[in-house]
Parts: C-alpha cells; sequence; structure tokens
C-alpha cells in the first residue's frame, strides 16, 4: 500500500472501507504490519500555556484546568524554549481560562459565537447551567479524605442552586441523585485543587500499576490525583436507542479506529476491574452521557458516494438527540452540556451541528480539533487519530536510540490540504531544497529492491514531519511517538493537541509554523544531541497514554486518557436541577 494511500485523511470521497472486524473479538495476537504510512507529530503549547498561566489579566478568570486561550498571540515553542523545558515552570493541569460563567456562548452551524444566556426552566436569572469557576467548591468543600458531609450543596450562598421542589416525586427522586452526583464532583474538584496547592510538597500517590511522574505532564500529581478521582467516581451512561451499523458500531481499523474503538470498548465495557467500572446501566447515577453513534458509519451507509450531500447524515444525528430529549429528561436539564460525542471522521463537527445544543454545549470529541473552526478546547475533547493496520498497536512500536537514526527528518504523504503543498514544493523531489539527504520529503516512498518500508523510514529519522491532511489530525502523530521518532507539528496554532490539558506537548514534540518550512533543516538541526535525547526519552515515556490495546482498554490508554479528557471538562460544569 503506497504511503499516501494509508495515510490521506478521506474528506472528498467516501470513507474507505477497511477489513472490520468486530472490535470485541480483537486479540492482542495480531501481526502489524508496519509497513504503511504514517508519520507523526505533535506539538507544543509550552509558550502558550506558560504565558497564559503567568498572565495575570487571564489568571483572575481563570479555570482550573487547560484551555489554551483563543486570543494567544502564538502558541509556537521556539528551540530555546523547548530546551528549556522541564526547568522549573508551573506545569499545572489547571490554568488560564476565558471559559464561560454563568453565561454560556452557543455557536450556530456555521461555528459563529453566539452569546446567549442559558436559562433554567423557571427562567431563573442564575442561569441554567453555573460554569463551575475558580473558586467555586474547592475551599467549601471538604478535602477528599474527609468524611462526606451530610448536607446539601453548601458554599458561598449562590452555590445552592437546586432550585425547588419539583411536583412529582420521581422528578424529586432525580434532583436528589443529581444533587449527590453535582456533590460527588465537588468534592473531586476540591481534591484536585488541593493537588494543585501543594504541588510541590506531596509524595506520589500510591498506585499498583504507573504513577506518573517527570517533565511529560504540566503536572504529574494533579493529574493522577484527576486521574484516581475519575475511576472512583465518573459513571457514563450509554444510550440504547439505534440500530448498528450507525450506532453501537464502528471502524476497529484504519484511520478511523479510534472512533470505532472507543465505542466498542464502551458499550462492552463490563467487567469490573476491582470496582472500576464507569458504565452505568442506570442514567439517574451517570455523570456523563454517551450518544453512540459513528459518523464514519454514517458515510459509509447513509451518504450517496459522490453526492456531496451531508444532510442525510445531519438528519440522523438530529433525529437521534430529537429521540432522545424527548424519551428522558436528561439532556433537556443541561440542554446537552453533559452529553458527548465522538468522532475521527473529518466530517464529525459538521455533523455536530446537526443540532445547536449538540454543538454549542455537548462535549465533542473530534480528531478533526481546529480551533479555527469551532473547536473550543475549554470544552470539547481532541481525540487521537491512530492508524491501526492489526488488532493491537504492541507490534507497531518500538525504534532505536538517536545515535541509529540517521536521517534528520522524514515526511510522506498525499499532497493535500493546506500544508503539505508548501512542505512538498520546498523539500520534496524538485523543490527548491528537494534531495537533501538529511530531510526526506515525498509523496511516495520507493518500493522494492529492499527499500525502507514507511515504519522503516520513521525508525531511521529523528524528527518525523506530521502536518494534517486535509484537516488538522494526522495518525502520524500517533505513529511518530510508537516508533520513537520526536514529532514536529507543522501548522498555523490551530490544531488543539490530543490531552494538552495534561501533557506537557513541549516536552516531547516540536511545532512549527508553516512559514518556517524553509528553514526546516535549521531549525531540527539546532536541536542538541543533547536535548534530542531528553525529548526522544519523553516520547518513549507518552507512548502509553496513546496506546490502543487489543481486548479490554489498560489503565492510562487511549481510551481512558479519552475519558479523563471528558470527566474533566464535566468537572467544569455543574448542572442544576429543574424546577
Ligand atoms: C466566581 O464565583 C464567585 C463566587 O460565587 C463570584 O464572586 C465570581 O464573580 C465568579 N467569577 C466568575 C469569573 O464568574
Ligand atoms: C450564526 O451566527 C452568526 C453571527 O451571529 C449569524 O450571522 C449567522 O446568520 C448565524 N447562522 C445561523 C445558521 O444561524
Ligand atoms: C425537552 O425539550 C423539547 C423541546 O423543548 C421537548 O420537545 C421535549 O418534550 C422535552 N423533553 C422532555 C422529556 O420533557
Ligand atoms: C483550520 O480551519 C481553518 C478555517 O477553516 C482553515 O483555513 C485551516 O486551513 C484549517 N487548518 C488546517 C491545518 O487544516
Amino acid at each position: 500500500m503506497p504511503a499516501s494511500a494509508a495515510t490521506t485523511t478521506t474528506t472528498s470521497s467516501a470513507a474507505p472501507s477497511p477489513s472490520l472486524l468486530p472490535c470485541l473479538h480483537v486479540h492482542a495476537h495480531g501481526r502489524a504490519s508496519a509497513a504503511a504510512a504514517c508519520c507523526l507529530l505533535v506539538l507544543v503549547t509550552f509558550l502558550v500555556v506558560a504565558a497564559c498561566w503567568w498572565d495575570p489579566r487571564t489568571r483572575e478568570a481563570s479555570s482550573w484546568f487547560l484551555s489554551p486561550p483563543r486570543s494567544a498571540p502564538s502558541s509556537f515553542s521556539s528551540l530555546t524554549s523547548a530546551g528549556g523545558v522541564g526547568g522549573g515552570g508551573e506545569h499545572l493541569l489547571a490554568t488560564a481560562s476565558s471559559y464561560y460563567s454563568a453565561a454560556a456562548g452557543f455557536r450556530n452551524s456555521t461555528g459563529k459565537e453566539v452569546h446567549q444566556e442559558v436559562r433554567g426552566h423557571g427562567g431563573d436569572d442564575r442561569g441554567f447551567l453555573s460554569f463551575v469557576n475558580s473558586s467555586f467548591g474547592y475551599d467549601e468543600a471538604p478535602p477528599p479524605s474527609a468524611p462526606a458531609p451530610a448536607s446539601p450543596v453548601t458554599g458561598g450562598s449562590d452555590e445552592v442552586i437546586i432550585q425547588s421542589t419539583p411536583p412529582q416525586v420521581e422528578r424529586r427522586r432525580d434532583d436528589v441523585k443529581l444533587e449527590r452526583l453535582e456533590l460527588g464532583l465537588a468534592r473531586a474538584r476540591s481534591a484536585i485543587m488541593e493537588a494543585i496547592r501543594k504541588k510541590d510538597k506531596v509524595s506520589p500517590l500510591p498506585d499498583k500499576d504507573y504513577v506518573p511522574m517527570g517533565p511529560v505532564y504540566r503536572n504529574a500529581h494533579v493529574f493522577h490525583r484527576s486521574y484516581l478521582e475519575m475511576e472512583r467516581q465518573l459513571k457514563v451512561y450509554v444510550y440504547e436507542e439505534g440500530e448498528p451499523p450507525v450506532f453501537h458500531d464502528g471502524p476497529c481499523r484504519s484511520i478511523y479506529s479510534t472512533e470505532g474503538r472507543f465505542i466498542h470498548s464502551m458499550e462492552t465495557e463490563t467487567e469490573a476491574e476491582e470496582g472500576r467500572r464507569l458504565r452505568t446501566r442506570d442514567p439517574a447515577r451517570a455523570h456523563v452521557f454517551f450518544l453512540p453513534f459513528s459518523v464514519v458509519k454514517m458515510v459509509q451507509t447513509i451518504y450517496e458516494p459522490g453526492s456531496r450531500d451531508m444532510a442525510p447524515l445531519k438528519r440522523t444525528v438530529a433525529d437521534y438527540v430529537r429521540v432522545l430529549s424527548s424519551k428522558y429528561p436528561y439532556w433537556n436539564r443541561s440542554l446537552g452540556a453533559d452529553h458527548f460525542m465522538l468522532s475521527c471522521h473529518d466530517w464529525g463537527p459538521y455533523v455536530s451541528s446537526a443540532n445547536a445544543q449538540l454543538f454549542g454545549n455537548s462535549i465533542r470529541v473530534l480528531c478533526n480539533a481546529n480551533t479555527s473552526e469551532g473547536f473550543d478546547p475549554a470544552r470539547d475533547v481532541s481525540l487521537p487519530q491512530v492508524n491501526l493496520r492489526s488488532d493491537a498497536v504492541e507490534r507497531q512500536v518500538g525504534g532505536p536510540s538517536a545515535s541509529r537514526r540517521p536521517v534528520l527528518a522524514f515526511f510522506a504523504g498525499g499532497n493535500h490540504g493546506p500544508v503539505r503543498p508548501a512542505l512538498l514544493a520546498h523539500w520534496g523531489p524538485g523543490g527548491r531544497r528537494g534531495g537533501d539527504p538529511d530531510v526526506r520529503v515525498s509523496e511516495y516512498l520507493p518500493r522494492g529492491g529492499g527499500a525502507p518500508s514507511y515504519a522503516d523510514m520513521m525508525r531511521r529519522s529523528r524528527f518525523c514531519l506530521c502536518p494534517g491532511g486535509y484537516e488538522v489530525a494526522s495518525p502520524r502523530l500517533a505513529e511518530a511517538l510508537y516508533l520513537g521518532c520526536v514529532p514536529v507539528v507543522v501548522d498555523d496554532g490551530e490544531y488543539a493537541l490530543p490531552f494538552a490539558d495534561v501533557l506537557d506537548w513541549d516536552a516531547f514534540a516540536l511545532r512549527l509554523r508553516v512559514a518556517d518550512i524553509p528553514r526546516l533543516k535549521e531549525i531540527l538541526a539546532a536541536v542538541s544531541p543533547r536535548q534530542y535525547i531528553r525529548m526522544q526519552r519523553r516520547v518513549r515515556m507518552v507512548r502509553r497514554h496513546f496506546m490502543l490495546h487489543g481486548g479490554p482498554p489498560r489503565r492510562y490508554d487511549a481510551f481512558h486518557m479519552i475519558l479523563h479528557s471528558v470527566w474533566l471538562r464535566r468537572l467544569n460544569v455543574r448542572i442544576a436541577a429543574a424546577e
């Protein structure tokens, strides 16, 4: 398979139909052909994050988890700052945010922001949703080890937002359950805030599998605390309505595999591992609600190839939300804010615009995480793209040390989208600086005659260039991490990187502006061997968070990191019971 074919992010045609094994039958014995394409890349938001955290103007309105500020002048780290990664620096899970307070900004289907008060059924001025701000719940709620208070949620006088006693007993029971859930979340917030406050004066939390540590994390201890809180508390309800293949199913392989894998893992999350079951069958106990549709499956089954008519896809999603919101009280209760959808297809964001509340309020977990197209890192989740060619990624993992990587930079892939033409025009065959033995950039790789495969090239390269395709995401990012190649994200800052609220991408990846493509070789060559070795070591450390295993998900893997991202965003929202 030519590299370009394997890595193309399909936008203009129906999705490829990879050989689909149901994910549930997948076991770890698969043989990964490391042959096809992919590269990698990643990026770094260190400067932005650090700048924002320290900027007193943004600090005031800070929310407690990362939301890369939209107005930041630059989200690129210079190499000099990359060289400083790991030294000092306040790497917190929480950082500045201009996130909503009592009013939510809605975005309509064109991606325009429409500010609008979200009001409760009762028209209460305090708003139906009260988004958590930096002072809510942290000082008032007891630390996690303290016994649970028996009293209702307290806090500032404003913080009691359970508004009144509804007429029906049934409904009141739901409200009491909601109140209890929110109390649990307030405790988790306060545990996390406590971890933030004490960050350097703590001993690691016990964990039989893994203790996050080191500079790949913005704050390893805070992440660990939050992760354990998630395991202790988080309950996800998966709506049962809808028929496969469009619902409850998804691609287990191909460049869209993270979409199918997540859906299948969620659907089959039944084995309680030491009580760490994240799925609940009782919606009244759920913190978040999953809409289990697959955009990739819709494209394969509903979309008329070549028609460019995406209306049927949108109708499917709009109908689905309509059914759920009339059948259950949960959607209307939060206007969708505690619901999430997930898609790795380029069209995911577009399809999410089928319902204004889905687009504007819900948590959208998307590979196509382009902040210039309405992706909001404070509310949405960036989903890593992984081109899974076999049952699990284990066979796709591993690579030599820096000294056995003769090539400085590598890219192979189709010439499309907004970034790659500039890259190929400069460094590709026939390009202005084409043919440079240190910078191997081409659409196709030579085949046969013992020519190195795509994966071989990644293993032989120190840096793997990861420009997006038609859209921002690229499977190259994860592949670079798997193969021990330091990823280089090439974009103009619009790609919201996966798990950036927890991971400090600057520690293990570089980010280049499109305008810097001509200077690419000089920039990469300026990274000292010492710094490179450090970054490569961190690439190996961060890998576990991008792993998709055959069989059931494992702690700290991609499935759990996705859920952790959802958990963080759910923590930033407080749902009030209806009147
Ligand atoms: C956060 O909550 C506090 C206490 O309720 C309030 O005084 C403050 O104005 C809120 N801040 C924002 C940004 O909403
Ligand atoms: C979306 O919002 C923008 C800005 O308010 C407005 O001009 C546009 O007409 C809206 N589009 C739709 C489809 O509502
Ligand atoms: C939720 O709101 C919609 C639109 O306002 C309404 O049609 C639906 O019946 C409501 N659902 C419930 C369960 O009350
Ligand atoms: C992100 O979206 C903007 C606006 O649609 C677009 O111009 C840009 O090319 C996109 N970026 C990438 C890397 O696809």
